[in-house]
């Protein structure tokens, strides 16, 4: 892919997750159920607790954001950042559907905190800042808006090698296209998948206390079908590659995912091995 600028990486971003918005809509409650257990572990790492102030960095349909609005309760609040407006819609209607007042959702860049030095409790972010552009930036700006001694929680992929659940249709779809070798440096689902990646930009940005700790898990489908399908309605960067394929070899990279998910079939069902990086961190008191 040729360079972006970082504006072009940021618009891109909305785009794609635009998108996908009404995908993610329509797969939310068995997502949600499949991946709770993830938002409950950054919660924790936030220290959330009743009446803080949370900021939510990439919120897309709302995670963890409505689960830290149910945390933190009437005397606290919560503000989820998005770029992509439709991502932010769902996310909107969920907490309606709760009954949650304390929630507000904001369209805008993380790389650009509109937000006061020191006005947050905590920092949550599910799977959000390997996409950006500039990283440090963000980081810089997280530092800046925690209060002391208020944490960041975020959750990022681990190594592909681990998350068969995201390898499979990236190893499928490879050989059918000339790309050329990933750039390390280059804003992807990967780009803070190793360890010490994010927590050393942390540790540069002045937090204290680090944790890094991957986190392994699995996602559960009935079929292998219904993998595959919410893979094509809700994986935005898998959707672009497939986008390049023609008609039959969209056909046989299909054949190929579910092929090579037979591996993963157990009492019934298949159970795709994901593995994910928890990085908190502190700001100084
Ligand atoms: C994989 S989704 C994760 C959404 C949600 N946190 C979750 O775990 O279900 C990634 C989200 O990051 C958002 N995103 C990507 N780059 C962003 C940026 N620079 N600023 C704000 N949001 C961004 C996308 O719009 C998308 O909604």
């Amino acid at each position: 892919m040729p360079h972006q600028t970082p504006q072009q990486v940021i618009e891109a971003q909305r785009q794609d997750w635009n998108r996908v918005a009404s995908g993610w809509e329509k797969w939310d409650q068995f997502f949600d159920r499949q991946m709770a257990f993830l938002n409950y572990r950054l919660a924790g790492d936030a220290r959330l607790r009743q009446g803080q102030r949370v900021l939510d960095l990439g919120s897309g349909t709302g995670y963890p954001a409505l689960l830290a609005a149910q945390i933190v309760g009437s005397t606290g609040s919560v503000i989820g950042i998005d770029l992509a407006e439709q991502m932010l819609a769902a996310a909107e209607r969920k907490a309606t559907r709760l009954g949650l007042t304390n929630i507000s959702f904001r369209a805008g860049d993380v790389g650009l905190l509109p937000f006061e030095d020191r006005s947050f409790d905590a920092v949550t972010s599910r799977f959000c800042l390997m996409f950006l552009p500039e990283i440090p930036k963000a980081v810089a700006e997280i530092a800046r808006v925690l209060k002391p001694g208020g944490y960041l929680a975020a959750a990022v992929w681990s190594l592909p090698e681990k998350n068969p659940y995201l390898k499979i249709p990236m190893d499928v779809v490879k050989p059918f296209m000339d790309l050329p070798p990933p750039d390390p440096a280059a804003p992807g689902i990967f780009r803070l998948a190793k360890p010490g990646d994010l927590a050393d930009m942390l540790r540069q940005a002045g937090l204290i206390e680090i944790t890094d700790q991957e986190f392994p898990a699995d996602v559960r489908f009935p079929t292998a079908q219904e993998y595959v399908a919410s893979l094509m309605e809700l994986a935005a960067p898998l959707q672009n590659l497939f986008a390049q394929l023609t008609a039959g070899q969209q056909q046989e990279a299909r054949a190929r995912i579910l092929q090579a998910t037979e591996r993963f079939q157990r009492d019934g069902a298949v159970a795709l091995p994901i593995a994910v990086r928890f990085v908190s961190a502190q700001a100084p008191a």
